[in-house]
């Protein structure tokens, strides 16, 4: 019988449960320690598990023989426990985005390369049977229009609606539907972005852009905008359209809309994305065939468009070019 893989988690809020309920339906996985500042909700989701639970990282990563971490704090608490990860050697599936800012997430991607570390980013989308049903679609027939959207509330995290620890709504959630455009698109040469805000009652101290949208250029000569709004009280409009000659697709998270003319007809999403990530992550770890679909490098070129659309939003809509190699702001075009 393969021995259990031994996990350590950090961060014990909405995500890690999801990732949790998963790990521990895996019989080859073990989660052995939690650790989270707020060591009370650590220990709610520890207890079932009978994990150990840690204060901070350093201590679990001191005391805890592991196999590999789930990193699932909020954006402003990155940098730190990755770069401990590496330094140990030790794999690490971390949840999007790699951070508020560049210089953490490229600090982090050059230890994961140096160490040739085997790393996953939470862009769960990527593993939607829909989204292998639209790049099959797309491989002959290349998408030449794309709009995407997140239309939606203001999520519950404290930190969400603050611009230093969240990096804002593009940054933080729309970041799944930037990364599927580069997925299903590929690579942006070219970004700006608009947006604003007013006071909200609701949110006291809330800073974050509460409409932004922007425009992409990409390499293939295809376009795209993404819009993103927190303004609604439900979930509106979160997805992915995509225009070719004589096709029409519209993703969500949930279907796979194809029109060429004959009627609206729908494939519903099978299975769970979040379980397929975290199983190739796993088997990865144990020595099997590596299948992740967004390693740290890749999730990094995703994380420095969805920078750039902020930047621009902050700088008034300027336009903000990348060089092709390496996906990296050149110096600023006016
Ligand atoms: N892939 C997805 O679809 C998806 C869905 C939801 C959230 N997320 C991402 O997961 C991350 C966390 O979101 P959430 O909704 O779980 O937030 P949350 O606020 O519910 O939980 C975060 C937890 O991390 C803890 N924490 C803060 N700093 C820490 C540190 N240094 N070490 C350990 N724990 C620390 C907090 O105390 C909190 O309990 C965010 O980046 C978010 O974007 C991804």
């Amino acid at each position: 019988m393969t021995p259990s893989t031994r996990i350590g988690l950090l961060g014990a809020g909405f995500i890690a449960r999801r990732h949790i309920g998963i790990l521990s339906g895996f019989p080859d996985v073990q989660v052995v320690a939690l650790a989270d500042p707020d060591t009370g909700r650590a220990r709610e989701l520890a207890g079932p598990l009978g994990a150990h639970v840690y204060a901070d990282d350093h201590e679990l990563l001191e005391r805890e023989a592991l196999d590999a971490l789930y990193i699932c704090v909020p954006p402003f608490a990155h940098g730190g426990p990755e770069l401990a990860a590496a330094g140990r050697g030790l794999p690490f599936f971390v949840e999007k985005p790699l951070a508020t800012d560049l210089a953490t997430a490229e600090r982090v991607a050059a230890e994961v390369a140096a160490r040739g570390l085997i790393t996953s980013v939470g862009y769960h989308w990527r593993s939607l049977d829909t989204v292998e049903r639209a790049a099959e679609l797309l491989a002959a027939n290349p998408a030449r229009l794309a709009l995407g959207y997140w239309l939606d509330s203001t999520p519950p995290p404290a930190w969400w609606v603050k611009e230093a620890e969240s990096g804002g709504q593009m940054v933080e959630q729309t970041t799944h539907i930037f990364d599927l455009a580069r997925f299903l698109v590929g690579e942006v040469v070219a970004v700006s972005a608009t947006g604003s805000r007013l006071d909200r009652a609701s949110f006291p101290g809330a800073d974050v852009q509460d409409v932004t949208a922007a425009t992409l250029h990409f390499a293939s000569g295809a376009i795209g905008t993404v819009a993103s709004t927190c303004l609604l009280n439900w979930p509106h409009r979160i997805g992915l359209h995509l225009y070719a000659e004589g096709l029409a697709l519209e993703l969500s998270e949930f279907e796979l809309m194809v029109d060429v003319g004959r009627g609206r007809p729908v494939q519903r999403a099978e299975g769970d994305p979040f379980v397929r990530e975290d199983r190739a992550f796993i088997d990865a770890v144990q020595g099997k065939p590596n299948v992740i679909r967004a390693p740290y490098a890749e999730a990094l070129k995703t994380h420095r468009l969805t920078l750039a659309a902020a930047r621009s939003a902050r700088e008034g809509g300027r336009l903000i070019r990348f060089t092709e190699v390496r996906n990296e702001p050149e110096a600023v075009h006016d």
